[in-house]
């Protein structure tokens, strides 16, 4: 799951989808194109929005997506265009490429639609984007289990 800071959306989206997997037999991990926040705690908007769904995603730290990322992953979800567009400038091969997908893509199939970033809204913005991302995982994670 990847989006700009790896602190508002991909660390719910990474919560949410780890939470319909089993632990046992998937990996489910987040990062971002950017490197403003690595080593920091999801901010606390994501983390409340996920506590009220149930969800503890206070074990992730920011990290920023990296090229090896293409070989320890089989699927990599960008959270909007511009996520995207950076993803695919680190691929090398095609089969990176085809690795990387719009997230939400899962609920409108070549839609392209985006994950709004919520980093300079109000705490709606985080339940808006939980609420996307929920309907996404549930759909992706019924297809791989
Ligand atoms: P995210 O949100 O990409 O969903 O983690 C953002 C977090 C931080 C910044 C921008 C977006 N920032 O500019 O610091």
């Amino acid at each position: 799951m990847v989006c700009l800071g790896n602190i508002c959306r991909s660390p719910l989206a990474e919560g949410i989808l780890a939470s319909k997997l089993d632990p046992t037999k998937f990996e489910v991990d987040s990062a971002g194109t950017a490197g403003y926040h690595v080593g920091e705690l999801p901010d606390k908007r994501s983390m409340t929005t996920a506590k009220q769904h149930g969800l503890d995603i206070t074990y992730q730290r920011s990290r920023k997506f990296v090229r090896s990322d293409f070989q320890t992953f089989d699927y990599i979800f960008a959270m909007d265009r511009s996520n995207y567009d950076n993803i695919l400038a680190l691929a090398t091969t095609e089969q990176d490429r085809a690795k990387v997908h719009m997230i939400l893509n899962q609920i409108s199939p070549n839609s392209n639609a985006e994950v709004p970033d919520p980093y300079y809204g109000g705490d709606q913005g985080f339940e808006n984007v939980y609420q996307m991302l929920d309907e996404a995982c549930s759909i992706f994670a019924q297809k791989i289990s």
